[in-house]
């Protein structure tokens, strides 16, 4: 079948204006946020609904033709668009947004794979319930996408990863059967727990298009502070502290460091160091809950770290603007550094207390692969996750591309050493499925080949990412 005629054919299932294939309406799809993958797509198709979903999987197979599943295109290792050879058909859940039901026996909310996370998040709201997940893209990503991530961000702490939040899901095979597993069941021994396979597989086994997420108890209560640290030891000193004051609401610390502080400062119009003065770390930290009791359990575990010596100095908000104000200067960052220019995205995860010495080591190895190359450290410290992002020397975008390869080279190598992850929660894509080959164990490889062969075996699905190559 020739593409044409599959363009025809997946018009006349799924309505003239589901595909789209002008170039000036297929380029969106086909480059990524960080302007670092762009292909060439055969079509982009959108349909709206599960049975839309599963046709355009059925018909793609029959013509052989690679599907890449695509939610709100925020992903940060190039595995929501297509590659260059033009072959592709990407598939935008965009038009699958309908909530289905908020239950508040079952304290769950059932939703299609395209609605926004924020979206979903206001639901709960209106329901007086929380739906958790938090991420500076929130606005943009959807439900399917921070699925087939397990997306974290800045809740993690306490609630988990969207793995944890997850209790069914509806996912189109890549046969075109649906599997409806669209459950709200807290306990189901049956055999395998076949979402999570689903979760976190980056739509390489399947095309998720609903779920049914857990809600919490709403947090109206909020303590949020800036605190200016000395070392990574400190902040990570910290971390017990909070926990222990925290009383179980402790819900969010991140650390920054200057490099980080200073980019949101240059490019973020209104952003405003919170210090009159700089200091090497700092560290946004939440405890939240539905008592009064939140802004005394910060300032005692704050009272504790003071006496320790572990925080130089603390700005705790006065109200949601000067809150929303102190977010801003970690939301912010990822927006920054895209503003300052090229970059190299490290997603890691190290053993907590490996952490500073990760940071210490890090930097002269750095330093004498390419000089003045500027690492831009932060991420979410109370799970051991750094994004060790480095921005190019001034003014030299070329020697940081040129250098790339040998920079994540030992970055990698260090994380691996000390007993990491290369890949905390952006997953692997297309920008470390080389790099997963690497640093998994053999065993681990084979594993993921095997159960990619039992769900796809003509590997249509979101062909070219997560899984390493043969050889
Ligand atoms: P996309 O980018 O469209 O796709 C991501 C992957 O999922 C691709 O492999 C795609 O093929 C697959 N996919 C998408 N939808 C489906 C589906 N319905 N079924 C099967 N496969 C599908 N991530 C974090 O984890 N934590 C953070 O703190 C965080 N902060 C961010 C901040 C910014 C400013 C930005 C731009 C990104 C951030 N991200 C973060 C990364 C990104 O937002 C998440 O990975 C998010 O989960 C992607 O959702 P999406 O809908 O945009 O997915
Ligand atoms: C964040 O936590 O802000 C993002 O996951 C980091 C990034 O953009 O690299
Ligand atoms: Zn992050």
């Amino acid at each position: 079948m020739t593409h044409d005629q599959l363009h025809q054919r997946l018009r006349a299932a799924l309505g003239e204006t589901a595909v789209l294939t002008d170039p000036d309406d297929v380029a969106p799809y086909t480059s990524d946020w960080t302007g670092a993958f762009t292909g060439t797509a055969s079509a982009v198709v959108r349909p709206a609904d599960t049975e839309g979903v599963a046709a355009a999987v059925r018909l793609c197979a029959e013509a052989g033709v690679g599907i890449v599943p695509q939610g709100g295109n925020t992903g940060l290792v190039g595995g929501g668009v297509p590659d260059g050879s033009g072959e592709q058909v990407v598939l935008s859940l965009g038009r699958m947004r309908r909530i289905r039901t908020v239950d508040p026996i079952a304290d769950t909310i059932t939703v299609e794979a395209g609605v926004p996370l924020q979206a979903v998040q206001e639901a709960a709201t209106a329901s007086d319930r929380l739906f958790p997940l938090s991420l500076g893209s929130e606005g943009s990503c959807t439900i399917g996408g921070t699925i087939a991530t397990n997306a974290g961000g800045t809740a993690v702490l306490r609630y988990g990863m969207m793995r944890d939040l997850v209790l069914g899901l509806e996912v189109v095979l890549p046969d075109g059967r649906v599997w409806d597993g669209l459950r709200p069941l807290r306990k189901d021994n049956t055999g395998y727990d076949l979402k999570q396979l689903f979760i976190g597989s980056e739509g390489t086994l399947g095309i998720v298009t609903a779920a049914v997420l857990r809600l919490m108890p709403p947090t109206p209560r909020r303590a949020t502070a800036f605190l200016a640290l000395d070392s990574v030891d400190a902040a990570t000193a910290l971390l017990p502290v909070l926990r222990q004051h925290g009383g179980g609401q402790l819900t969010t610390y991140e650390l920054l460091g200057r490099q980080a502080l200073d980019l949101v400062l240059t490019h973020q119009p209104g952003s405003r160091d919170p210090f009159g003065e700089p200091h090497a770390w700092y560290a946004l930290v939440e405890i939240a809950g539905s008592t009064d009791d939140v802004e005394a359990r910060l300032e005692a575990a704050l009272g504790e770290a003071v006496e320790a010596d572990l925080v130089g100095d603390a700005v705790i908000a006065g109200g949601p603007a000067q809150r929303s104000a102190l977010w801003r200067l970690r939301e912010d960052i990822s927006e920054a550094q895209k503003s300052e220019g090229v970059s190299i995205k490290h997603d890691v995860t190290l053993p907590i207390d490996d952490l500073a010495r990760f940071v210490t080591e890090m930097r002269p190895r750095l330093e004498e692969l390419l000089p003045g190359v500027r690492p831009v450290t932060y991420g979410h410290v109370g799970d051991g996750n750094l994004h060790y992002n480095l921005s190019a020397p001034v003014g030299d975008d070329a020697a940081l591309r040129a250098a790339a390869a040998d920079l994540t080279r030992a970055v990698y190598e260090t994380v691996t050493a000390l007993g990491g992850s290369i890949s905390a929660e952006h997953g692997l894509g297309a920008l470390k499925r080389a790099a997963a080959a690497r640093y998994k164990s053999d065993v681990e490889v084979d594993l993921m080949r095997m159960v990619k062969q039992a769900l796809d075996p003509t590997g249509l699905m979101n062909p070219g990412k997560v899984l390493p190559t043969a050889g």
